[in-house]
């Protein structure tokens, strides 16, 4: 079997990291039931992360999403604040998003090699993979999933295709990326009629007029087919009510279909390059457990945002070793608690906040949350909640700055 080597090519042991709890959120305001967390959202790098999670998790995990940086050379920012007109790119405002910058394709390979040497031991073994890349690496990372996964275990490769602008004049237009699909034995989830879609009205009006159509077998129009290889679901554009703003977020559609086909409810699904936390969302919006992780401290804010609008109750988590300023007081932030409700006034511009109201001192325990509406920029400053004891609240602006305050 060929296999794709590169300068410095290693499996050396990973350190693992030190997990702390950094809050529990109970989504919708209800309170802090007495429900197991169905989630953990953790602020770290991905090796380090994955490497703590093994002892817990090592043979667990049904199906992981990876969609790591594709090696594109760039650093991209997430676009913040109040609608974006997309004519205006000069007035949009930006806020540092994440790098995807590498000394050279051997370091990029490595670290691909090494997660995904580790994503392999965290897959159960009727566990799936699926990775999504571009024209950039997929071609070296296909050699690497065979010797990681073994070429036995490749299911498919699927193009997922889109439609957008391109200054692009001496080809076609890159309009396609490779979601590579590798399952950890033979004997692997596949929820087939979970997935079905509509045939084609064609192929509808087809069948009507001929039964000797499609070589005599009729197939069970009611029922609908197996989707192809290659999906269409558009972009998440400017308009679009899931944009979050940060960069590269993938539609909740397609993480929805892979969802569907290879987890069964109350399964737990991951996916360590976090970003916006679509895999996450979709885990939880059909029954499924998850664990996210993601280094960039706005992909996790994001994240748990989002989560925020789920049933899921979740953790959050970081390694030790990464830090965020948190500012626990600011003149221009004034919070009045009483009587079931509390209210936030603020020259700052808000885009998430939440509302602890029995602190305990230790683990912020989010019970209420309000999160401001990306197209609008509306976001609620009063919030109802049965107030306990002492109320502590945070608050993230949409530059990112992190506030926590006891009232
Ligand atoms: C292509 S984006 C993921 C987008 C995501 N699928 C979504 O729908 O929003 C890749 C993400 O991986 C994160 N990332 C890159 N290297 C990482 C590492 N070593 N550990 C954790 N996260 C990492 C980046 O910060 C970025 O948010």
């Amino acid at each position: 079997m060929p296999t794709l080597n590169w300068k410095g090519k290693l499996l050396s042991p990973p350190t693992p990291a030190t997990l702390t709890l950094d809050s529990l959120l109970f989504p919708k305001g209800r309170g802090y039931p007495k429900a197991r967390p169905d989630g953990r959202v953790i602020f770290g790098d991905n090796f380090a992360v994955m490497a703590a999670l093994l002892p817990e998790y090592e043979g667990r995990i049904k199906l992981i999403y990876a969609d790591p940086p594709f090696f594109t050379n760039r650093k991209f920012q997430a676009r913040v604040g109040r609608g974006e007109d997309s004519r205006k790119p000069s007035k949009w405002k930006m806020a540092e998003g994440y790098h995807d910058d590498w000394a050279d394709l051997d370091a990029y390979l490595q670290f691909l090699y090494e997660r995904l040497t580790l994503m392999h031991r965290l897959l159960a073994a009727d566990g799936t993979l699926y990775l999504h890349l571009d024209w950039h690496a997929n071609s070296y990372a296909r050699l690497i999933l065979d010797e990681v996964f073994g070429a036995e275990n490749f299911i498919n490769e699927i193009v997922w295709t889109y439609h957008g602008p391109s200054p692009i004049r001496t080809a076609f237009n890159r309009k396609h990326d490779t979601i590579l699909m590798y399952s950890k034995s033979k004997d692997y989830v596949f929820n087939v009629d979970d997935i079905r879609e509509p045939y084609n009205p064609n192929t509808l009006a087809t069948f009507k007029a001929s039964r000797k159509a499609g070589f005599g077998k009729i197939p069970d129009l009611e029922r609908g087919k197996v989707p192809e290889d290659w999906w269409y679901f558009p972009v998440v554009a400017r308009l679009h009510n899931e944009r979050t703003g940060y960069p590269t977020q993938k539609p909740e559609a397609l993480l929805e279909r892979i969802i569907l086909a290879s987890s069964n409810k109350g399964d737990l699904v991951a996916d360590f390059f976090c970003g916006s936390g679509t895999t996450a969302l979709a885990a939880a919006k059909h029954g499924r457990k998850f664990i996210t992780c993601d280094e960039a401290v706005r992909a996790i804010h994001t994240a748990r945002a989002r989560l925020a609008g789920t049933k899921s109750v979740f953790t959050v988590e970081r390694d030790v070793r990464m830090k965020t300023e948190v500012a626990s007081k600011s003149k221009k932030i004034k919070v009045k608690a009483g009587d079931g409700l509390v209210t936030l006034q603020t020259s700052l511009d808000v885009d998430f906040w939440e509302i602890d109201p029995d602190w305990n001192g230790k683990t912020f325990r989010s019970a209420a949350q309000a999160q401001r509406h990306v197209r609008s920029g509306v976001i609620p400053m009063e919030l109802k909640i049965k107030i306990g004891g002492k109320v502590c609240i945070r608050l993230v602006t949409v530059e990112g700055k992190q506030f926590q305050l006891n009232v």
